[in-house]
């Protein structure tokens, strides 16, 4: 090796200049004719590994220019584009376009923000984003939290600081094995998957999972739930955690929060909400009422990267006294040394969830926050409802749809062939099959991409908009789209 070390990985400053701002022309063009292209193209995994090729591991090096080039073509070409003002699928948002921006300038610094030390401006930042959600979405900005990967890891964090906080001290050395008495939580039928995961995960086993039926509203049946607890309290069992639902992922329906934030003050349970999705609508002045109790909650998912138009990933876990996210996950391994702050006590945020090295995930959330405001954030998640609500109400005039549901800013709706109104009798399981080759054909035609629900054994069309691309005229389009595939898929069924 020579004095002057030359690294095949470095780009010289001439060169990062051409080819950022190539990469960024490139961008800048692909967002601005998103809403000409496709949703997505429909390939098949073959055919994209055909596009992609099959190349072994190249032993030599390639220009990075050529590479930009070549993976830009591949991911702008190629890719589902959510972004798009048509798609609805699942809970993704459209991504802010600022948060590319912040993402490129995060990883070109590249702070670890598991130590501050190691992350002095970044920690900062992190801790006045948590601040400003806290903030946003009503409760007190003493809360404190970290940015996880999204709401799977957002639930699981809360999860087992609800466990440290209700569990015998001796569970930590002595395991659950050897705890008296079954831990057992609650929650409806309509929270995500990731309560069985944590069962599993965390040694609980599904058993312990009481699954509370729903009320008429399709909320947590509060009556069932305290009666579920007193039984069994009475029989030995540990309740400690209850989990409500503010905007559920099928149909986007809020739990009776304040209600079980009583029934958890009367049991000293650990309240939990899952607001992975919905928490964010708490900041609209007419839907603040329906989320009455959030300020009782002991830990509150949610997640940027849903309703705050975050590009993936963010997610965020809040919780009332923070000290029970160190007691469950600081260790001072010897070789830290991460706790010689001058003034107050240092923050390091892998003592606040599972990872010790930390991405910069805050920057994007807390630039967004700052471009629109929270004014900005309230127009954009109030229209977001109001489209949902319009796709409702115009599914309910068409004659060959049925409007299922609305919430927030989810609605479910299902084709209806035409003469099944006249007199027909269509069967339900005729209706079901209909619908799903109907959700996979739009799904494959690019027009426009919709995820499904079922909703009391119907299978529904589900629309989530989260998506500040949207307007009415999409809304419109889609309704067309939806009725024209519909009557295709029926014609094609009826001669089978
Ligand atoms: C209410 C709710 N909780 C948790 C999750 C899981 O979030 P993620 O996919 O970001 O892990 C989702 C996803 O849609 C959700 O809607």
């Amino acid at each position: 090796m020579t004095d002057n070390r030359q690294s095949p990985i470095e780009i010289s400053t001439a060169d990062f200049k051409i080819i950022g701002h190539q990469l960024v022309d490139a961008i800048a063009d692909f967002i601005a004719t998103i809403t000409e292209k496709r949703v997505t193209t429909g390939e098949t995994p073959k055919q994209i590994q055909t596009v992609l090729g099959n190349a072994s591991l190249p032993g030599n090096g390639t220009s990075v220019s050529e590479l930009f080039s070549k993976a830009s073509d591949l991911l702008l070409h190629h890719s589902l584009l959510n972004g798009h003002p048509k798609f609805f699928g699942y809970i993704t948002s459209s991504p802010a376009p600022i948060g590319a921006l912040a993402d490129l300038l995060a990883a070109a610094v590249n702070p670890n923000v598991g130590a501050n030390i190691l992350s002095p401006m970044a920690t900062a930042i992190e801790k006045q984003t948590i601040k400003w959600l806290s903030e946003f979405i009503g409760v007190s900005p003493k809360y404190g939290g970290i940015l996880v990967s999204g709401g799977n890891m957002a639930n699981l964090t809360g999860f087992l600081a609800a466990r440290t906080a209700k569990a015998p001290k001796s569970l930590k050395e002595d395991g659950l094995i050897n705890t008296p008495g079954e831990m057992i939580f609650y929650c409806s039928k309509a929270t995500h998957t990731w309560i069985e995961k944590a069962a599993v995960l965390f040694g609980h086993g599904l058993k312990a999972i009481r699954w509370i039926p729903v009320d008429a509203e399709n909320k947590l049946n509060t009556e069932i739930l305290a009666q579920t607890i007193n039984d069994d309290v009475n029989n030995g069992k540990k309740p400690f955690l209850v989990i409500g639902n503010a905007g559920d992922v099928s149909t986007g329906v809020v739990d009776h929060l304040s209600d079980i934030a009583a029934i958890c003050k009367a049991y000293d349970l650990w309240f939990h909400i899952d607001g992975a999705y919905g928490i964010p609508a708490a900041a609209i002045p007419q839907y603040k009422n329906r989320f009455d109790g959030i300020q009782e909650a002991d830990s509150i998912a949610l997640d940027p990267h849903k309703w705050l138009y975050a590009p993936l990933e963010a997610g965020c876990t809040l919780v009332k006294d923070p000290q029970h996210l160190i007691d469950t996950y600081s260790a001072h391994p010897v070789y830290y040394n991460f706790d010689n702050s001058a003034d107050e006590p240092t923050l390091n945020y892998y003592e606040y969830g599972f990872q010790n090295s930390r991405g910069f995930r805050a920057l994007k959330v807390w630039m967004a926050l700052q471009q629109v405001g929270k004014n900005g954030y309230i127009k954009m998640i109030s229209e977001d409802i109001e489209l949902s609500q319009f796709l409702f109400e115009e599914a309910k005039k068409h004659a060959e749809l049925e409007a299922v549901t609305q919430n927030l800013s989810i609605a479910t709706l299902r084709y209806i062939p035409d003469n099944c109104l006249q007199g027909e009798k269509m069967n339900e399981a005729y209706l079901n099959t209909l619908n799903e080759k109907l959700l996979n054909e739009l799904q494959q035609g690019g027009e426009v991409f919709l995820s499904n629900a079922v909703v009391s054994g119907k299978y529904c069309l589900r629309a989530c908009i989260v998506n500040f691309r949207t307007s009415k005229k999409d809304i419109r389009e889609v309704i067309e789209i939806i009725v024209r595939k519909g009557r295709k898929v029926h014609e094609i069924l009826k001669r089978e």
